[in-house]
């Protein structure tokens, strides 16, 4: 039997997270590692979801690595082909093609304690060791499709937003659209232009602000990357702005009611129709769910081929949906805009921590928790990435990302010269933390009444953080040995 290669660190998946883990490492002078990604290119979200419109709705300046700049991005509000360009530029740029593996899924993770190292084991059969483990599978890349009754008897075509079928000429077709959210209002204005009648299904109405698109003529591109300061200036002020808009996501505040206000008026200017502005009116807290960006959605409705179905779906049919009325609506294609297994935190693979212990056990079915979204009791030198509780509603999920990229490689400085060390946060810090936490949920929008991927079926908030990026960044700037119980195998006897 072969040795499995080792190395000191595995990192698994190539989206931002991953990538940016490894491009952190190797500016921190670290070469042993290896990425593992199960597709065959990086990129993650941003190479699965080619819908017609996908764009980020964060500012590009601030959705992307201080460390590596998007200095040439050409608008703020970028769209999916530049958001995957950076990843592939910060892949060349940081040379981190000699430590990827494709096609490399992961499907099992098990802790050695003697040897105080991970074991992974591919699909493909392939087998490595690691000192350290770096999960970044991400909170939104598993497709959800509801299950109606008779979903499988629709005779025409069906598909989800993140595998989108561009073999599907829309020209001409009836189209049936299900969901209203992030994704929805994305694709839908260009379904509309394409479709000969379009139905959106929406179950929740949204709060939508415009987009306030801004186009970077080649001049200014030059001065961002001439003078990077000029970019970094940019940076700090949608930085602060946002962080200041996190109040926004606070119940009873006033920032809220002024948030609310604003999407409101924004649906006036643009809808007149009463019946439709009824509908399209949220019923619930501001902040509840991630507040939407577009300034293409609400005139969609404008059009003559376009209608709002609010209806519940009551069943399928070969040609179409009943609603709950009785009415069919007929179909040649359906979209479902209906979001992602968002609290399948484990991943899709068996991680068996120590005394045989899995992450699925430990968690159970959707509590998933970890020390400032990074660590969890009985997994020793794993570090998650994006991990329970520290999606954003309110700013850049790439900064969350960065901060504890740096706190992965504190912690990799702080425990280089302990032989065969191994670091596993204290259940007391988790639970302290975690605590803090969910008190601090309480006064959140994200725990106010509404449907959202923010929480578990009984309630609780297990995506977002509780707070602003700089409170995370002050919790989770440095790897500090007090949270840890640390061991070495200099220390077991032989
Ligand atoms: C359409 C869309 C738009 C978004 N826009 C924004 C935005 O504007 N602003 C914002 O802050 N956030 C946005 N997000 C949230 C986004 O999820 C994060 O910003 C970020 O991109 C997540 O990166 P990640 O690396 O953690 O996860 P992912 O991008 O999901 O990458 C995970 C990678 O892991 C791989 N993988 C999974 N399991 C395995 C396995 N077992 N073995 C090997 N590889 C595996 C996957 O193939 C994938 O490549 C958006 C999300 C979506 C879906
Ligand atoms: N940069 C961007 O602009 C962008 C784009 C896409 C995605 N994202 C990220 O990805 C996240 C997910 O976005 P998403 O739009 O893909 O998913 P989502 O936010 O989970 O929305 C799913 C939509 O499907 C509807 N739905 C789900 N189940 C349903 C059912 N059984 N019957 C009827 N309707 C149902 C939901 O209605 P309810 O609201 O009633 O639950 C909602 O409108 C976003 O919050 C964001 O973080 C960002």
């Amino acid at each position: 039997m072969t040795t499995p290669k080792h190395y000191r660190v595995a990192i698994l998946g190539s989206g931002f997270g991953g990538l940016g883990m490894a491009a952190q490492l190797v500016r921190a002078g670290e070469t042993d590692f290896a990425v593992f990604e199960k597709a065959d290119s990086v990129g993650g979200v941003w190479r699965d979801n080619t819908y017609p419109g996908a764009a980020c709705d964060t500012q590009a300046h601030v959705y992307c690595y201080t460390f590596f700049p998007h200095l040439r991005v050409s608008k703020m509000f970028a769209g999916q082909d530049e958001m995957l360009g950076y990843q592939q530029q910060l892949r060349d740029a940081f040379g981190l093609e000699r430590h990827m593996h494709y096609g490399a899924e992961i499907v099992e993770a098990r802790w050695v304690e003697e040897e105080a190292h991970w074991f992974l084991r591919l699909r493909n059969g392939e087998e490595y060791t690691a000192d350290f483990f770096i999960p970044a599978w991400g909170q939104l890349n598993s497709p959800k499709v509801p299950e109606w009754e008779g979903r499988e008897r629709f005779r025409g075509i069906q598909f989800h937003s993140a595998e989108w079928r561009h073999d599907v000429d829309l020209k001409g077709k009836k189209v049936i659209s299900i969901g209203s959210a992030a994704s929805a209002v994305q694709y839908v204005p260009f379904v509309a232009e394409d479709a000969e009648r379009l139905e959106v299904f929406q179950r929740s109405a949204n709060y939508i602000l415009p987009r306030e698109q801004i186009e970077f003529t080649e001049e200014q591109l030059d001065t961002f990357e001439q003078h990077p300061e000029t970019f970094e200036a940019s940076r700090r002020a949608i930085h602060e702005l946002r962080e200041a808009g996190f109040e926004r996501t606070r119940s009873n505040t006033s920032g809220q009611a002024e948030g609310a206000q604003e999407a409101i008026d924004y649906l006036h200017s643009v809808i007149e129709d009463p019946e439709l502005r009824a509908k399209l009116t949220p019923a619930y807290e501001f902040g509840c769910k991630r507040i939407l960006r577009t300034s293409a959605y609400y005139p969609t409705f404008l059009r003559e081929n376009v209608s709002l179905v609010t209806d519940g779906i009551s069943h399928f049919t070969e040609r179409g949906i009943v609603t709950a009325d009785g009415v069919e609506h007929e179909a040649d294609v359906i979209i479902y805009g209906t979001g992602f297994h968002s609290q399948n935190f484990q991943g899709d693979l068996r991680i068996v921590g120590r005394e045989g212990v899995t992450l699925a056990e430990r968690w159970g079915e959707e509590d998933a928790e970890a020390y400032v979204g990074l660590s969890v009791d009985g997994f020793p030198n794993m570090f998650l990435m994006y991990g329970p509780n520290t999606n954003l509603n309110h700013n850049s999920v790439v900064t969350m990302l960065e901060i504890q990229q740096a706190y992965v490689i504190d912690a990799l400085r702080k425990t280089a010269g302990i032989e065969g060390a191994s670091v596993e946060v204290r259940r007391d810090r988790l639970d302290a933390f975690n605590e803090a936490l969910q008190d601090e949920m309480r006064g959140s929008a994200y725990s106010s009444d509404c449907s959202s991927w923010y929480k578990n079926s009984k309630g609780k908030v297990v995506n977002n953080w509780s707070g602003t990026v700089e409170e995370y960044r002050d919790l989770a700037g440095s790897f500090e040995f007090e949270d840890y119980v640390v061991r070495s195998t200099a220390a077991v006897p032989a």
